[in-house]
């Protein structure tokens, strides 16, 4: 399939399939229906089948037995979760905690960094960012004064920088370690948003210099719908940062039930209240399926899938801004065509599950551990015999 004069036909993707080092892994899911092609899992992810075990053993072994007792373990769950998700993104034990939503730890997070930043009154995001990190950076804004700049190039009055690390609509991969470095060069701090990237691609928050991250665990994490998100604070700013919303899980001394909020020096102290046991230990499987796979070959996985996407597309004469060069781009492949909501549905009603993003885009997410190269030929070549061009 180099010599792009070849044509690329279903067997092709067979063959993709049986060389498949991760192939095994869809058998750890539950697959509903043998014949959906599902090309969504970077909204929603497929349940892992451990999940439905381990929400049996919590009901049965925790809950049922040891009643109130069983918070005696539950207590730092959102802790334990964190540390199965560390290695996955380059964090390292302790600095990562499963809890709430990606929303809510967005909110945290631009707080707690406009309050380290107090002598700049700026807040910078993309006007094309994911609507609920614009609207959240709107909302701070509006009750602190600080302005919205649209754009990163003049850092100067910037405290934070809110980003997505992988573009919801065209996968487009941002240079992380080099916009970090380049924004703390200027004065300003960054809160990455990975809810696109964990579980997805090989990435080191380390060693690109991230201080401030937070995602989601629904998507290529496999964590179940409304699964808890997560956040990241490095080591060296745990003890410096103030989170907004001063719940009792993240005061020093919980249970001394004191006058006054004591934020606590480590991870925990962007806790707020009592987390989802049940929630946390579906998050939990997904994120041990994946910390297994590997995230190299996770990656390695998922920049196939995307590159026999594009191939697809560019042979099916479907456009696609998602990037070419597999460095800059995540696990989905967008295809912008004017017709793409009325396919979108017309294939979900033929079980070939894409999403659609305004105004012209179909999302063919390739979700590593459970998308096969045959999905992602069955899918495209559907969505290019209803396109319009
Ligand atoms: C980049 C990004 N941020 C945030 C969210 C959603 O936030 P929440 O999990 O709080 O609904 C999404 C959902 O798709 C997303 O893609």
């Amino acid at each position: 399939m180099a010599d792009s004069t070849l044509v690329i036909t279903r067997d092709d993707a067979l063959v993709l399939d049986a060389n498949d080092d991760l192939a095994h892994f869809r058998g750890r899911f539950h697959i509903p229906n043998p014949g959906v092609v599902y090309l969504d899992g970077n909204s929603l992810g497929m349940p892992p089948k451990r999940t439905i075990e381990r929400l049996r053993e919590v009901y049965e072994d925790d809950w049922a037995t040891g009643l109130i007792r069983s918070w005696d373990h539950w207590i730092d769950y959102p802790q334990r979760v964190g540390d199965v998700l560390a290695p996955l993104i380059g964090a390292a034990p302790g600095e990562v905690v499963v809890h709430d939503t990606t929303t809510m730890n967005v909110y945290q997070l631009v707080h707690a960094a406009i309050a380290l930043r107090p002598g700049r009154r700026t807040i910078a995001i993309s006007a094309d960012d994911f609507p609920t990190d614009r609207y959240v950076v709107d909302g701070i804004a509006n009750a602190t004064g600080h302005r919205v700049q649209h754009g990163f190039d003049d850092l100067g009055d910037v405290a934070v920088c809110v980003r997505s690390v992988i573009d919801y609509r065209t996968a487009e991969l941002v240079d992380v370690a080099a916009e970090t470095a380049r924004a703390h060069a200027a004065g300003a701090l960054v809160v990455w948003d990975l809810s696109h990237a964990v579980g997805a691609i090989e990435i080191d928050l380390h060693a690109c210099g991230v201080q401030l991250a937070i995602g989601c665990s629904y998507k290529f994490l496999n964590g179940g719908p409304g699964a808890p998100a997560w956040t990241y604070v490095a080591a060296e700013l745990q003890p410096v940062i103030e989170q907004p919303i001063w719940g009792w899980f993240a005061t020093v001394d919980q249970f001394a039930m004191g006058p006054t909020f004591q934020p606590r020096p480590d991870i925990a102290r962007v806790l707020l209240g009592t987390p989802s046991i049940l929630a946390l230990a579906a998050a939990e499987v997904g994120i041990a399926l994946s910390a297994e796979a590997g995230m190299g070959h996770i990656h390695a996985k998922g920049r196939s899938l995307t590159w026999f996407a594009i191939e697809l597309c560019d042979q099916f004469g479907l456009p696609t801004p998602t990037p070419r060069d597999p460095d800059r781009r995540g696990n989905h492949v967008a295809i912008a065509v004017p017709n793409a909501k009325a396919i979108v549905q017309e294939l979900a009603g033929r079980g070939i599950i894409f999403d659609f993003r305004e105004p012209d885009i179909i999302r063919a997410g390739c979700s590593p551990l459970t998308t096969r190269f045959t999905d992602v030929y069955d899918g495209i070549a559907a969505v290019a015999g209803l396109a319009t061009r």
